[in-house]
């Protein structure tokens, strides 16, 4: 699998390429599919459409690697926290945790609830080419404390970060906990057949340095190496958002994954300045340039003179496809970056 090689920097014919949030509303198949769901979580749970939603994306766009069809909200679901996707509003729990009370209402065992997820990606891994990876992914444990404690989305994580400065020992708790359920639920993934796993830190920049590697990072490191001890040859994808301005700081830390997430507001030849010796990189293209089909095509080439058409690099967006981005590009896209990178 040319994906799977190029997180080990071993050589392939073209840079890989997949895109964050792939499978969405962009694509109009994948609207059809969500309204014959029901709501977004009734989709999660539907391996049959979850399959067919993840292997969209591999039909349309011919990506290099399918990612699981799911949220990184279905951890703290089955750990007993009721969830709506609000339509405009997002995530919205019914409860919050902002106490040890209410942190001893959730239940262990979440990887125990989470079957639609193995078996969407058993599904999926039968249906997809062999040489196409499947990922799978989860939150990073910052992440998801994050939706926990405020109970929904945030601008400006007040309860959360009241409680890392005002009760440290709290938020750890919070944070082991989660961390305990990750470990099991991505090495599940990894046993159902996901061929790599991927960590979402996307709100890592909220947090000044220090205290996102005691908080945050720390805890994707931690997870990270518990999976390697037992699945040394499945990459893992680490995806701290926002975190330019520590980059530096990456490259002293115990190496316990392989990719290295780029978001589109680092340089990205800084990026490889600083990481590209430690990790395989992935990214970072602005998603909005693919608004524009000139904008889309110099941004490539930028990405691409810097990475150059060689081992080290994974192509994929900084941040995730928004709803409305033309498909026509996306397609294009995908064939540019395998034309322009070909060996
Ligand atoms: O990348 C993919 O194609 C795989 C599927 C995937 C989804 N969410 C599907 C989804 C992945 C990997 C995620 C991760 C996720 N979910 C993150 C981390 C990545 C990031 O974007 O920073 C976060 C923070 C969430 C939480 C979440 N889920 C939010 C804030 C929202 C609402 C925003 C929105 O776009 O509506 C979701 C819903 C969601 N997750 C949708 C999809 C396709 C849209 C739901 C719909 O179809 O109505």
């Amino acid at each position: 699998m040319i994906f799977i090689d190029a997180c080990f920097r071993r050589e392939t014919p073209y840079t890989p390429i997949w895109l964050m949030r792939q499978a969405g509303r962009y694509l109009n198949e994948y609207r059809e599919v969500r309204s014959k769901a029901g709501s977004f979580l009734d989709l999660c749970k539907n391996v049959t459409l979850a399959t067919e939603v993840t292997l969209q994306p591999i039909d349309i766009l011919d990506c290099d690697a399918a990612i699981l069809f799911s949220d990184i909200l279905v951890i703290p679901l089955e750990m007993g926290m009721e969830l709506n996707f609000v339509k405009n509003e997002g995530p919205k729990f019914e409860s919050s945790i902002r106490n040890t009370e209410d942190l001893s209402k959730l239940t262990s065992g979440a990887h125990n609830k989470l079957s639609y997820v193995y078996d969407t990606i058993s599904s999926v891994r039968t249906k997809l080419p062999r040489d196409k990876a499947l990922i799978g992914f989860c939150g990073a444990p910052w992440t998801l404390a994050t939706y926990m404690i405020e109970g929904q989305g945030s601008k400006t994580y007040a309860n959360s970060k009241k409680m890392l400065y005002q009760n440290p020992k709290l938020l750890h708790a919070i944070l082991q906990k989660v961390s305990d359920e990750l470990k099991v639920y991505l090495k599940s993934q990894i046993k159902a057949g996901a061929n790599a796993v991927m960590l979402f830190d996307s709100w890592a920049g909220a947090l000044e340095m220090s205290a996102y590697f005691e908080f945050g990072f720390n805890y994707i490191n931690d997870i990270a190496k518990d999976i390697k001890k037992d699945y040394p040859n499945i990459p893992i994808i680490a995806f701290p958002k926002g975190v330019s301005g520590y980059l530096e700081a990456f490259s002293n830390i115990e190496k316990n994954f392989e990719v290295f997430g780029i978001d589109w507001g680092t340089n990205m030849s800084y990026a490889k300045k600083i990481l590209g010796s430690s990790f395989v990189l992935q990214g970072n293209m602005e998603p909005s340039r693919i608004y524009d089909l000139d904008s889309m095509i110099k941004g490539v080439e930028e990405i691409i003179s810097v990475m150059g058409n060689k081992a080290g690099h994974i192509f994929n967006l900084g941040h995730g496809m928004l709803p409305d981005l033309p498909r026509e590009n996306a397609i294009k896209l995908v064939q540019l970056v395998k034309e322009k990178t070909k060996r």
